[in-house]
Parts: C-alpha cells; sequence; structure tokens
C-alpha cells in the first residue's frame, strides 16, 4: 500500500447559487521516502491539496490515506493529533505570530510537541543564528519560510 493515497477526492465549496470545486475527483499514490513537487497554475487547487493532506480542511467526498490511516473520516480531535504529530506543514504565507520574535515562534511550536529540539540550534542550522531576537516583520521571505521550517 503507498504511504500517501488520494482516491477520487473532491472539494467542493458552496457560493449561494454556484459551485466551486476547488479539486474534482483526484487520485495520486505517494510511496514512503518519495519527494513530490506539486506544480500547476495559480487557482488549480494546489493549496487545497495540501491543506486536506494536513488535516487542515476536509474533502467533500473521496478517500485520502497516510501511514494505513484513513484521514479523510478522522474527527476532529484524531485531526488535532494528527497535525500536532504526524505533519509538518509551512505555510504559503508562513503564518508566524507577528508580536513573538525568531526564537519564540519556534519555542511556541516546540511547547506542543513530542522531543522537540531546541530552539536556538535548530535556528543556526538554517543559517538565522543572528536573527533569532528579529520579528517576523524584520524577516525577508525566505528568512520567515527558514524559522517556519
Ligand atoms: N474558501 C473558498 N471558497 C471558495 N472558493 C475557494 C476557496 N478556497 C479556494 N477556492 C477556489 O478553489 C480553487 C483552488 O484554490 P487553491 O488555493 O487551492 O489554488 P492554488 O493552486 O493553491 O493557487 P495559487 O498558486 O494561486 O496559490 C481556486 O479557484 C479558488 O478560488
Ligand atoms: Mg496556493
Amino acid at each position: 500500500m503507498a504511504f500517501v493515497e488520494f482516491a477520487d477526492v473532491s472539494k467542493i465549496y458552496q457560493m449561494g447559487e454556484v459551485e466551486v470545486a476547488a479539486v474534482r475527483d483526484m487520485s495520486f499514490t505517494i510511496e514512503q521516502g518519495e519527494f513530490v513537487v506539486i506544480v500547476g497554475p495559480s487557482g488549480a487547487g494546489k493549496t487545497t491539496l495540501l491543506n486536506m493532506l494536513g488535516g487542515m480542511d476536509s474533502a467533500t467526498s473521496g478517500t485520502i490515506m497516510l501511514d494505513g490511516a484513513r484521514v479523510s473520516s478522522f474527527n476532529r480531535k484524531q485531526l488535532t493529533q494528527y497535525r500536532r504529530h504526524d505533519i509538518g506543514f509551512v505555510f504559503q504565507f508562513y503564518n508566524l505570530v507577528q508580536n513573538l520574535t525568531a526564537r519564540e515562534n519556534v519555542e511556541l511550536a516546540s511547547q506542543i510537541c513530542r522531543d522537540p529540539l531546541d530552539a536556538d540550534e535548530v535556528l543556526a542550522a538554517v543559517g538565522l543564528a543572528d536573527r533569532v531576537r528579529n520579528f517576523p516583520g524584520q524577516l525577508s521571505g525566505g528568512e520567515q519560510q527558514r524559522v517556519a521550517i
């Protein structure tokens, strides 16, 4: 069985009378250890796909499996556990807390995960040792992305 499997997944938004299909009948598999890039035009559904895989959005129909678990059937509590322990996610707009420094942003995340690494060490590992006291608004896009990672 593949590590990740999408089977006939659709995400339909109801906008009054109009239905917007962000993703329609999408099926694919990803093997464990495989490095995958999702490419497509703006509005193609990439963020929608990743939000569903990351447990932040639910599919309208279809099945999403990850490591043998049926993510598309998870309840709210299971989704919270899944997001916290199984998924790493860098958002399109990073989602850093603006009034916390780079170090504090990493420390915040480390408070809710198992076996967290040291915030200063991981920031140094991504080349941000001398920016740990900076706020997100004082960092470049790429630097914010590295804090998010
Ligand atoms: N909450 C929503 N309500 C209605 N339509 C939505 C909603 N979210 C996304 N869409 C629509 O679904 C489609 C897919 O959006 P999505 O954000 O997944 O695209 P994307 O591939 O990530 O685009 P980009 O490259 O611009 O980030 C778009 O047509 C978008 O307008
Ligand atoms: Mg997007």
